[in-house]
């Protein structure tokens, strides 16, 4: 079996975030032969075409999502759309020369928030997502509630129901993935 690699990038950028927290619990769930590691957003500047030279902050960022075979976002809902630190990264992301950095990658989709579980702000970065050619995983969807007890302070999932969808998730991305590539 191909070994896969994932790119966590989370909207939230509090220590305590429960978006990570998810990020988290996927990653102690993945199928074999997958690994899964977590962008740092917080020293990324906002996207200015004045910039002409990529500050290295986003060079790291985009040469992970270069090497990823799939992203997975984790998707907070500020006023019913998604953070502007996802939206940013996406942004610096798809000002490659044809896009060529994230078109036809395979991407999934989680949440943490209000009582909708960020569906609102996930249909939002599905429509950022067909311009950007990301193919994203349909099923399961993974919308959880910050505030129901289901985290620890620290942003630790704690709800065992979610951290099951994250492994079911996890595996079919991980599926999702090898399909697209072929
Ligand atoms: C600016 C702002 C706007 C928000 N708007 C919404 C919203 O529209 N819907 C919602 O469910 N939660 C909303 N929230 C609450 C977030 O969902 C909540 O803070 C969530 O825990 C953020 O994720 P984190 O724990 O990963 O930081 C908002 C929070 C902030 C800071």
């Amino acid at each position: 079996m191909t070994p896969l690699r994932f790119l966590g990038i989370c909207g939230s950028l509090r220590r305590a975030s429960t978006n990570r927290g998810l990020l988290r619990a996927a990653a102690a769930r993945l199928p074999e032969q997958v690994t899964l590691d977590v962008a740092e957003l917080s020293d990324i500047p906002f996207y200015n075409a004045d910039i002409t030279e990529k500050p290295a902050s986003v060079v790291r960022v985009l040469k992970q999502i270069a090497d990823a075979d799939a992203l997975v976002f984790a998707c907070p809902e500020y006023n019913y759309s998604l953070a502007p630190a996802l939206k940013n990264i996406l942004d610096w992301a798809s000002r490659e020369p044809n896009n060529a950095l994230i078109a036809g990658k395979a991407a999934a989709i989680m949440g943490a928030g209000g009582g909708m579980g960020t569906s609102r702000s996930q249909y939002h970065l599905r429509q950022v997502c067909v311009f950007l050619d990301l193919h994203l995983l349909n099923k399961p969807e993974v919308f959880s509630n910050a505030f129901a007890g289901g985290f620890d302070a620290d942003g630790n999932l704690t709800d065992e129901k979610i951290a099951a969808l994250l492994g079911d998730q996890m595996r079919a991305l991980a599926d999702w993935t090898r399909r697209i590539r072929g």
